[in-house]
């Protein structure tokens, strides 16, 4: 069971909003190949401690061309919220405060089910909403990358072309058919990076899922055309037992304090919540103290670590690979 969605005191909502309706706004089909962590090289072990069997898939359909309309609209007004970072370079985050049509799309039980078909495990939409509906517009530095080379600081995403592909040059999706050792080792030596597939959106309202946190990729500098807009949603596994790769620090950069802590206290309640409702019910009769102990301080670890983040002053950084991607180097 996902969190109740909140939305923050003051959010105005957007004139051009509407209801999300699923027998209008969707077209589902399912990708026709996915690639799994084996795939892309990963080692049996890195395959067994990783959630999902996916790396990535080929685009598939998520939206009807009256939801991508719908969803042009949307983003058109959200604009006025849009902001840079140094990875990301034009983008909007928190878009389902102020949209009941993306809080009805990316919370879609319909879509859920099928991402959690294709990406090999039950999934739910990413607790926290400042990951849900992240939106990635056209840089206004044409010579800047849209998303620079990275990997996700959240496990499973997708990424959806809300722009008509064939609107605009450049700007593609591309990934290393490869580990992430491999792509980081790929970027130090400059070898003309011959492991990058560049993605190819047969029309607006395709998507592709990857485990993001598995796979390095990036939005490429568009060449030209006046609008590249895509739509990344995020999920975590139904099952709250899986190793969080989010940190805190990683959101300082790019979101507003004035969503952003309150939301990351509340996602670490949940996964503290998720895993002590799971222990209520499966605990062991036991004698051994030490045993009961430790479970319990698994069980609130998210929280223990919540907390330890917020005390923490600094600014933060979002990393990537780009200009020097030892700096960006994440250990597995
Ligand atoms: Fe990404």
């Amino acid at each position: 069971m996902n969190i109740e969605f909140r939305i923050p005191p003051d959010v105005i909502k957007l004139t051009s909003d509407t209801l999300f309706e699923p027998s209008k706004h969707l077209k589902l089909s399912e990708p026709d190949q996915v690639w799994s962590l084996k795939d892309f090289g990963y080692s049996e072990e890195q395959q067994a401690k990783a959630p999902f069997p996916i790396a990535v898939s080929t685009p598939f359909r998520l939206l009807s061309n009256e939801g991508v309309e719908t969803l042009r609209s949307i983003v058109t007004e959200l604009t006025q919220y849009r902001r840079a970072s140094e990875r990301i370079a034009n983008y909007i985050r928190g878009a389902l405060y102020y949209s009941e049509f993306l809080r009805g799309f990316c919370m879609s039980e319909d879509v859920n089910a099928l991402i959690g078909k294709v990406s090999g495990a039950p999934v739910l939409p990413h607790p926290m909403s400042l990951y849900q509906g992240h939106i990635n517009l056209k840089p206004e530095d044409p010579t800047r990358e849209v998303d620079r080379w990275h990997v996700d600081t959240i496990l499973l995403d997708y990424v959806l072309m809300v722009s008509d592909p064939k609107s605009f040059q450049g700007g593609h999706f591309e990934y290393f058919q490869s580990t992430k050792a491999e792509a980081i080792r790929s970027l130090i030596r400059d070898d003309g990076l011959p492991n990058v597939v560049k993605v190819e959106f047969p029309k607006a309202g395709f998507a592709l899922l990857q485990q993001g946190n598995k796979v390095v990729h990036r939005a490429n500098r568009v060449d030209s055309g006046n609008e590249r807009t895509t739509l990344v949603q995020s999920y975590i596994p139904e099952d709250p037992h899986f190793v969080d790769v989010s940190k805190l620090n990683d959101c300082k950069k790019v979101d507003p304090p004035e969503f952003l802590f309150t939301e990351w206290s509340r996602y670490k309640a949940f996964l503290a919540r998720e895993k002590l409702n799971h222990l209520i019910d499966q605990i062991p009769y036991t004698t051994d103290k030490s045993l009961l102990s430790h479970y319990l301080r698994l069980a609130i670890r998210d929280v223990e670590e919540a907390i330890f983040e917020l005390s923490d002053p600094s600014e933060g950084q979002l990393n990537h690979f780009s200009d020097d991607p030892l700096t960006g180097l994440i250990p597995e």
